[in-house]
């Protein structure tokens, strides 16, 4: 009978039999409609792709001559998914990449570019088919902005002024001119410059306060024409760096020199202890990694506190340029298959949890960038040849694109908590906003893989959305299945006239309300 109910409720069919879906947990959400936060920048849905694994090649360039189908050499089936996303804004080259990466191997004639070792993840050979050139042209394609991160660890500030000069200068200086002969005549806009990556590790393992000089003395000379109004970020903290998150926080905005903004990585992934699994995992491991992603919350409370100190008008913004799961790399000994990782229902739910904590900290967060975009690590997009198949992490995206540009509201979520395994947390996640149009978008996980939820709102008015769940934890899309996790309608009901939402076990659902604004309670 247990069962019977719990395929019911899956399917939707429970709705309406009562106050209650059959075997539902029953959850009140009251969402504050008077009460707005800070609007959500559209970059938090950005992403980042770096050479890595199959990120870069295969995964975006096939290159013209390429038997799949592309577009002046990038893949036209992953151009379009990512158009459908209106991803805003992608990072490039890296990562640790770029700390490696001298920006003249990649411009000029394909045929004459030099061949490189990526020195800092395996030491396959990096052909420099795509470039300053590929990379911009494809930003422009898919109407992303561009997010250069540049080589802090072993160039010079020289180099760095160069690189910029060579993409934004429109005047007849030499390196204009050059990029003209090489086939662009007008200058990019570089919305934002990264001055290095991971500054306490693969760019240089620097100490805070050197490392702080450094970021100093690079912005000095990294500069683009003033009208782009470019934004050079400080690359900042990680927990994941081994030193002290908080005092390298502190030291790069006691002395941030001339840079408009600071960076953050955080990655779900176990420290101290052995990554698991991408797939086949238990339900311990289920709580953990869904734990891990939430644990990025209390770290962004803290840095924005000491952001605060330094810079009490939030003129700074915290930039998450990388962030997402990490599993054991089952792939990594193939050649070309470095942080190639499967992608599963676990990371839908990392994906949302993730993106409403982004959407209770939009004073201060204004970026943040998924690693990464194709084939390496949380993946949107998988490739495998001809066949692409898009992740569960990306309808996720694709769900939330209605929240770009809303303004975010309280929603105080009377809730059980999900426990297992010594990990216990909310078991359902709520965000609320309100778009332009005067709509309300919500956003409602249930963490729980045994039981449904029937969240009530306070909200009377009508409603629709789409739903992300399956039947199994791991449940993943691949060339066989590309659909096995993908949206489906969500079953909406009204309790005492108010709307409410029926969530199976382990479900992501987007709703968008419109509200009789006389019955708003
Ligand atoms: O995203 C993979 C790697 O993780 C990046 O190169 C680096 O910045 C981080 O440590």
């Amino acid at each position: 009978m247990l069962q019977i109910r719990r395929l019911m409720t899956v399917l939707g069919l429970a709705a309406g039999l009562g106050s209650a879906a059959v075997g539902a947990v029953e959850v009140a959400t009251v969402i504050d409609t008077a009460s707005p936060g800070v609007v959500i920048d559209r970059n938090i849905y950005g992403q980042f792709a770096e050479h890595l694994g199959r990120g870069i090649y295969e995964g975006i360039w096939v290159g013209p001559d390429s038997p799949i189908p592309n577009i002046r050499g990038y893949r036209t089936d992953v151009v379009n998914a990512l158009k459908r996303l209106h991803v805003p804004v992608v990072r490039w080259p890296g990562g640790c990449f770029s700390e490696v990466y001298d920006w003249r191997d990649g411009i000029g004639p394909r045929d004459k570019r030099p061949v490189r070792t990526r020195m800092n993840w395996d030491d396959v050979t990096d052909s420099n088919q795509f470039g300053t050139h590929e990379f911009l042209d494809f930003a422009e394609l898919i109407g992303a902005d561009a997010y250069v991160s540049g080589n802090v660890g072993s160039m010079t500030p020289r180099d760095m002024q160069l690189w910029l000069e060579y993409m934004t200068a429109d005047n007849g200086s030499t390196l204009a001119q050059e990029r003209r002969r090489n086939g662009r005549d007008r200058p990019w806009t570089i919305r934002y410059f990264g001055i290095g990556n991971e500054t306490w590790g693969c760019g240089g393992n620097m100490r805070p306060d050197y490392a702080a000089d450094v970021n100093a003395r690079y912005s000095a000379f990294v500069k683009a024409p003033k009208a782009m109004k470019m934004v050079r970020v400080a690359s900042g903290a990680s927990v994941q760096g081994g030193g002290d998150y908080l005092a390298f926080t502190e030291a790069m905005m006691a002395h941030r020199g001339e840079t408009e903004a600071l960076s953050f990585h955080y990655y779900a992934m176990p420290m101290g202890r052995p990554k698991g699994e991408a797939l086949g995992f238990a339900e311990a491991e289920w709580a953990d990694v869904l734990d891990l992603a939430r644990a990025m919350e209390p770290m962004l409370v803290k840095v924005g506190g000491i952001m605060d100190r330094h810079d009490p008008q939030k003129s700074i913004p915290l930039f998450v340029d990388e962030w997402g799961s990490w599993y054991k790399l089952d792939r990594q000994a193939l050649p070309g298959e470095h942080h190639f990782q499967q992608n599963s229902l676990r990371d839908a739910m990392v994906t949302a949890l993730t993106l409403n904590i982004f959407h209770r900290h939009t004073d201060r967060v204004k970026m943040a960038n998924i690693a990464q975009m194709v084939n390496v690590l949380q993946a949107m997009i998988l490739t495998d040849g001809a066949d692409m198949v898009l992740t569960p992490t990306y309808h996720v995206f694709d769900l939330y694109q209605r929240f770009a540009g809303a303004v975010p509201l309280p929603a105080r979520t009377t809730t059980p908590d999900y426990a297992m395994a010594g990990r216990s947390m909310p078991m359902v996640d709520v965000s609320a906003a309100r778009g332009a149009d005067g709509r309300l978008h919500l956003a409602l996980v249930n963490v729980d893989p045994h039981r449904p939820a029937r969240v009530v709102t306070n909200l009377v008015g009508r409603a629709e959305g789409l739903l992300l769940t399956a039947a199994t934890m791991d449940a993943h899309n691949s060339v066989a299945a590309p659909t096995a996790v993908a949206p489906r309608p969500v079953s909406v009901t009204r309790v005492g006239g108010r709307i409410a939402a029926d969530l199976p076990p382990m479900a992501v659902a987007v709703l968008t309300v419109e509200i009789d604004r006389k019955d708003e309670k």
